[in-house]
């Protein structure tokens, strides 16, 4: 069990629970958004390098494209994101709580207030086909915990244009979770990171409802490779916090 209070505080949020985290500023920008401050400070910029190689960002001017970021948070890395947008001359959308945007500037950004899809309905109608790149960066986890991820995606691809791109960065996989920690190169981490002598926690074969795991996500691959885009699933890089146990998904429209 994991003995850092904030640990379990920051378990299974609810998109309420963020709001109520955004307007706490007893509160880091990392905690804000459900981290632990360990697993973000120092490290964002790293996270944003590889959004950028994942959606092939290169440097150079992309006028008239969009970017849409589902579920900024409040953090340096929408800040990052904005600022690139900016550099490419790229349009900026973001969607997430009133109080995680009321964080973030509004200058040249088209801010959509609320729950992404059901309280958004003007920014699908307005955007069907029209969207360079998505991204939804450590989101995915939270909507399957709270709502239908399918409906999710399945309204986020429907706004991608031919070529267009989706990123669902950063979601943790118990099934590759429970792989590493049996592992005694993720014992030794385990052991290491929580200065501890004691085993990771790793039940095989039960039940782990509220989880993604490796059906869910190749189920998702599966379906929206039925569906007619390309999709599959990508590895962090060694440098983001918790590669050895998430991974990322990349959704392409033909
Ligand atoms: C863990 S934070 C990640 C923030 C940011 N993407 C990052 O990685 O730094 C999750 C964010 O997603 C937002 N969120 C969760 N579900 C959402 C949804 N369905 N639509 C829009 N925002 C959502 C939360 O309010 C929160 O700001």
């Amino acid at each position: 069990m994991n003995q850092n209070p904030d640990f379990e505080r920051f378990q299974n949020l609810s998109f309420e629970d963020f709001k109520t985290l955004a307007k706490d500023n007893s509160l880091s920008q990392y905690q804000k958004i459900g981290f632990l401050n360990i697993y973000r400070e120092g490290k964002e910029k790293n996270i944003f390098q590889d959004i950028i190689l994942k959606l092939a960002l290169e440097n150079e001017a992309k006028e008239d494209k969009i970017l849409l970021d589902i579920g900024p948070g409040c953090s340096e890395l929408p800040l990052m994101i904005l600022d690139l947008c900016k550099d490419l001359s790229i349009k900026p959308i973001l969607v997430d709580s009133k109080e995680m945007l009321d964080q973030l500037p509004s200058e040249g950004v088209v801010k959509y207030e609320g729950y992404f899809p059901n309280d958004v309905p003007t920014l699908i109608s307005d955007y069907q086909n029209k969207v360079d790149y998505i991204v939804g960066y450590s989101i995915l986890h939270y909507v399957f915990y709270n709502t239908c991820i399918f409906k999710f995606l399945d309204v986020a691809v429907s706004l991608l244009k031919p070529g267009g791109k989706l990123l669902m960065g950063d979601i943790p996989n118990i099934s590759k979770r429970k792989r590493f920690y049996s592992t005694e190169t993720g014992i030794a981490y385990h052991q290491k990171f929580m200065n501890t002598d004691s085993l990771p926690g790793v039940n095989h074969l039960i039940p782990e409802p509220t989880h993604i795991d490796d059906g869910v996500l190749l189920g998702i691959v599966q379906r929206y490779r039925n569906f007619g885009f390309d999709a599959c699933l990508l590895p962090q890089p060694s440098t983001l916090p918790m590669f050895n146990r998430r991974e990322d998904l990349l959704i392409q429209k033909y």
